[in-house]
């Protein structure tokens, strides 16, 4: 299986690599675009038994000094308490500013290693080592860290990009069936957004052997988006297809619910908005597809609807990032491969949930 490399044109340029066995090559592949230095890796207590010693013997190979830091798996530790505890173990191992860490496994990992990382020294550099596909196909790259507020998810963060990004795809392999699917549903929100090619490979599922291809190819296009729109002042916006919706079902049941499964049924949801609303042009409706977003959806294992009321959810939806003011952007599906931004007033966010909230 061939190695793929996408180049990502931000400050710091970095390059995204994909393919098996990366994992035990890190060392002399972070050698190549790093100084040989003290390496602090952030990981979980899942990632932890199964990567860590290959990770480490390999850093410490090329000669990178390395230490650890592993806090207990979850959504429910991405906060305060276990931000404070790394930047409190970076300071310990006397990390300095040509140092490095590295977060070593899903979005959780790799958000607040990320953000320890922006903040511990006023920034110091940080790579990421995704082991989930959903880490894969989209956190990792483009340089978003964050801790969740009780307010809601993502709410304190930086745009920090990390100095690489090393994408072990056996990693992927192995995941459990509903690790795997959370992965899949910001491949297929990708899809949606940019590649309708995609979006007909996956309809039928996401198969093992289309990794390699499908993480490079939403690599590629996060890539263009954040070289344009860094900071999300406009396009990277759309990004955030489905994840209005999404983040607010994450959010009403305590973060039970995974974020690709919240996202999923955010994209199916806003899909059938759309077409409810009569928010389709007439070259839209020509190639808009009634039930297909829906159908991948529900054929890569993720729910296309939620038992939150509509109410619930707008309710949830107002500590969003993407609110500003009294108005809100929402990204709305005009065909597969294209997407819009639209603002709308707050108030009229519940309306547009109900609008696409049941399934037909
Ligand atoms: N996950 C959306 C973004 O990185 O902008």
């Amino acid at each position: 299986m061939s190695i793929q490399t996408i180049h990502v044109r931000t400050d710091p340029e970095y390059d995204v690599t994909i393919g098996p066995g990366l994992l035990g090559e890190c060392g002399a592949r972070l050698k190549e675009v790093l100084p040989l230095c003290h390496m602090a890796v952030v990981t979980d207590s899942n990632v932890a038994p199964l990567y860590l010693e290959r990770v480490k013997t390999s850093l410490e190979s090329a000669g990178f000094r390395v230490s650890a830091y592993v806090f207990p798996a979850g959504e429910g530790s991405k906060n305060f308490d276990t931000l404070s505890k790394i930047l409190e173990f970076l300071a310990e191992e006397q990390l300095t500013r040509t140092d490095c860490v590295a977060a070593l496994g899903g979005g959780v990992t790799g958000d607040m290693a990320g953000l320890a990382a922006a903040l511990y020294l006023r920034g110091v550099k940080y790579v990421q080592m995704p082991t989930t596909l959903l880490a894969a196909v989209d956190s990792s790259v483009g340089g978003k860290t964050a801790i969740d507020l009780r307010a809601g998810k993502n709410l304190a963060g930086a745009f920090m990009q990390p100095s690489a990004v090393l994408c072990d795809t056996d990693c992927l392999k192995t995941l459990p069936r509903h690790v795997f699917a959370d992965g899949a549903a910001e491949a297929l929100k990708t899809a949606v957004l940019s590649d309708e090619r995609l979006f007909a490979q996956m309809e039928d599922g996401l198969k093992v052997s289309m990794l390699e291809e499908v993480i490079a190819r939403c690599a590629a296009y996060k890539a263009g988006v954040v070289e344009r729109d860094e900071k999300e002042q406009g396009e990277r916006k759309l990004l955030n297809l489905g994840h209005t919706v999404g983040h607010a079902i994450e959010k009403c049941s305590d973060f039970t619910i995974p974020h690709g499964h919240a996202v999923a049924a955010g994209l199916a949801i806003m899909a059938r908005a759309t077409e409810n609303l009569g928010w389709l042009t007439d070259e839209a409706k020509q190639c808009f597809e009634e039930g297909r977003i829906e159908s991948a959806v529900e054929s890569l294992g993720l729910p296309s609807s939620t038992e939150y009321p509509p109410e619930a959810l707008a309710q949830a939806a107002l500590s969003d990032k993407k609110r500003a003011g009294d108005s809100i952007t929402i990204v709305v599906p005009s065909k597969i491969g294209r997407c819009e931004l639209k603002t709308i007033p707050v108030s009229e966010l519940c309306s547009v949930i109900e609008a696409g909230w049941a399934l037909e």
